[in-house]
């Protein structure tokens, strides 16, 4: 049987990985700074995390929502506490773009409206709700077309207090860091103008902390960068450091009833403990902490090493972009000094590393990047 096509790959089989490093089957090493796409976040196989998946599946792997799981309950303890958002109750879900049309629904559930604000360049996954609020018509299959989307400017109040006057939105869903799009960085007045009118116009604001949450930016959630609250906050990718799992945090003012979400596989016992072998060693090693101040190191050196780069982020969530295209850098990156990094659009290299990252990884990268960028 073939395999459906849609991956443009790269010629590399990783057969094992550990914390930033992961090998291929000529047993070559390459730095991680990219974490398979922002999921790597307490490092590879930490053993913590594989003894705890280990142990659980000798205990129990899955049982459906029908049941008492009490490893949700310390999930969502451990949750509450690391990212300060304890008053919060979670739903638990398998993927980002599930924690966005769950989201989704729920606003409209509460404000009884149908329309949305999303942004452009602005990325929420693929399923119905969520792809038809994603910038990029080439991901939207007519079935997924609706009137219900409207996408303005990012950054860009006056456009959204503009469409907010009609009266019929249900909410706005905005990236806390706009990550497929570039690391597009929201401005503090554009985040609190949007609670302002959110309030204003019974419409619910959504946070997309699925690439940008748990710590990647310096702080638990990028929101927290600034004075907000939202009604929801999504999140997915370093949760289960590799694990399948996404979650919705909802404002204690929103009252669920039964058979408001479901999902079968969410919350299983195997995701759950993925979920808090991850807050432990996040608790433990204090990767939030790690994420600023190893982040903050590596965009200062990189900003100093030419003035034809605009270097921008927060936290282990970092954009490079270039005047020109950057294919031939990541090419060498990748092919000469054995580090992996992302992308956004044809210019911009983007740094996802796992949050463990230490100053002589970053040094190595800077050291790398350096060499290649002052021969070109
Ligand atoms: C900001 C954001 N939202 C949603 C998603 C969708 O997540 P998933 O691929 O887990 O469905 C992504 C994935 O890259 C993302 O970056």
């Amino acid at each position: 049987m073939k395999l459906f096509d849609v991956y443009p790959l790269q010629d590399i089989t990783p057969v094992k990985a550990r914390g930033c490093t992961v090998t291929d089957e000529a047993g070559t090493d390459y730095l991680d700074l990219y974490g398979g796409h922002a999921v790597i976040s307490i490092g590879h196989t930490h053993p913590h995390y594989v003894g705890m998946i280990h142990d659980q599946l000798q205990k129990i792997g899955f049982y459906s929502n029908s049941i008492v799981n009490p490893l949700q309950q310390e999930l969502a303890d451990k949750l509450g506490e690391l990212s300060g958002c304890d008053e919060y109750q979670l739903f638990l879900c398998n993927s980002g773009a599930e924690a966005n049309e769950n989201a989704i629904k729920l606003a409209s559930f509460v404000t009884g409206k149908k329309k949305f604000i999303a942004f452009g360049k602005g990325f929420h996954g693929r399923t119905s709700a969520a792809v038809a609020l994603t910038d990029n018509p080439k991901i939207i299959a007519p079935v997924n077309e609706t009137l219900n989307a409207v996408i303005l400017p990012f950054n860009d109040l006056a456009a959204v207090r503009k469409s907010m006057a009609q009266g019929d939105i249900a909410g706005v869903l905005v990236e806390g860091i706009q990550g497929i799009g570039g690391i597009n960085l929201p401005e503090t007045g554009f985040l609190e103008g949007l609670q302002e009118l959110c309030h204003a116009n019974r419409a619910m604001l959504i946070l997309d902390e699925i690439q940008s949450g748990y710590g990647r930016s310096g702080k638990f959630f990028a929101f927290q960068h600034h004075n907000i609250m939202p009604d929801i906050i999504t999140m997915a990718k370093g949760m289960g450091n590799g694990f399948p799992i996404g979650g919705v945090l909802i404002h204690p003012n929103i009252r669920p009833w039964h058979g408001m979400l479901g999902t079968t596989f969410g919350g299983n016992h195997l995701a759950c403990a993925a979920g808090i072998a991850v807050l432990d060693v996040m608790k433990d090693e204090k990767l939030v902490e790690n994420a600023e101040s190893v982040g903050t190191f590596l965009m200062k050196e990189l900003a100093a090493i030419s003035t034809e780069i605009s270097v921008r982020g927060l936290g282990l969530m970092i954009g490079i972009e270039f005047p020109t295209p950057v294919k031939e850098i990541r090419a060498r990156l990748l092919g000469e000094f054995h580090i992996f990094t992302g992308f956004s659009g044809t210019n911009t290299i983007r740094l996802l590393p796992p949050l463990t990252l230490g100053r002589q990884e970053a040094t190595r990268f800077i050291e790398s990047f350096r060499a290649i960028v002052q021969q070109a």
